[in-house]
């Protein structure tokens, strides 16, 4: 059986629970983190623990376990399971209380974090995949991971429903997100994505994609784009952590450029991996 981590323990997963008044469970009062692993290490782990900090700070949860911990913590659980390729999940809450909306006094925040097996470096659906658009219902603060995922569980099932991998998500007709992971296009061999804000999840693929284009000398642009010109453009592709880059190659049923995973796309999505490749190696 799988060994967990929470509040401090290493336990087989049947005994990692927490009580129905954890605020996570009444409330989606708390704030989560995913990062990949490869050749059995964490890639950016130290990324993803400035934006759970950052996403604590903003919801004011105390960070009770630090990055240092976390860093211990998510790697025991990569070894403890044999991970070689998967993807480490955290999450913190603002603890067990009477159910109540404002802040409890003296709670002290839930910590758990597991780890899972995934097929990240040789991932099937690298060859591409579909999308399905579907209208963003999501709240005004996105930037924070929040686990109130309610509005993307509905959007992915929409998408699923659909024989769709991810959902394209909008508003108005303007893409903002994947329902887990941030939309990019290619035109005229410049790569595209939404910039930063409070409507959106900063991406830390999407910060290193970011980095990837410009070392490779490929145009970027931050500047958000419709659903309308995703169809219309030469390549279109998601980014996150689990799914380092991954050609999207249909709209609603639609081919997006020739159908398959374009050029671009397929030298960003090399350019990540050889640098996850190094950062993770021996
Ligand atoms: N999702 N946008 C949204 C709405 C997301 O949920 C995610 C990640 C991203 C990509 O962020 P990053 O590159 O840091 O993974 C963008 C994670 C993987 C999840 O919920 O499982």
């Amino acid at each position: 059986m799988r060994t967990c981590w929470i509040n401090g323990a290493y336990v087989p997963e049947a005994e990692a629970a927490v009580p129905i008044f954890d605020r996570g469970l009444l409330f989606g009062d708390g704030v989560y983190e995913v990062a990949a692993v490869m050749q059995g290490r964490l890639l950016d782990a130290d990324l993803h623990l400035v934006r759970l900090a950052r996403s604590l700070r903003e919801v004011g949860i105390a960070d009770t376990v630090g990055a240092a911990q976390w860093l211990e913590v998510m790697q025991a659980l990569v070894s403890r399971n044999g991970i070689v390729e998967g993807l480490v999940y955290l999450q913190v809450t603002r603890g067990v209380a009477e159910r109540d909306f404002v802040f409890p006094q003296g709670a002290t925040p839930t910590v758990f974090a597991y780890a899972r097996p995934k097929r990240v470096s040789d991932d099937p659906n690298a060859a591409g995949v579909a999308v399905h658009v579907t209208p963003d219902l999501r709240w005004a603060r996105r930037d924070i991971k929040s686990v109130s995922l309610l509005a993307q569980v509905l959007a992915k099932e929409a998408a699923k429903a659909h024989g769709c991998f991810e959902a394209m998500m909008h508003e108005d007709g303007v893409v903002t997100e994947g329902g887990s992971s941030n939309l990019w296009i290619v035109t005229d061999g410049a790569v595209q994505t939404r910039p930063l804000s409070s409507k959106l999840l900063a991406g830390i693929t999407r910060d290193v994609v970011l980095q990837v284009a410009a070392e490779a000398g490929i145009p970027v642009r931050e500047r958000a784009f419709t659903v309308e010109q995703a169809r219309g453009a030469a390549e279109c592709f998601l980014t996150s952590a689990t799914n380092f880059v991954l050609p999207i190659v249909s709209i609603d049923g639609h081919p997006v450029g020739s159908g398959v995973a374009g050029p671009v796309t397929e030298r960003l999505r090399a350019g990540y991996l050889a640098r996850a490749r190094a950062l993770t190696a021996g």
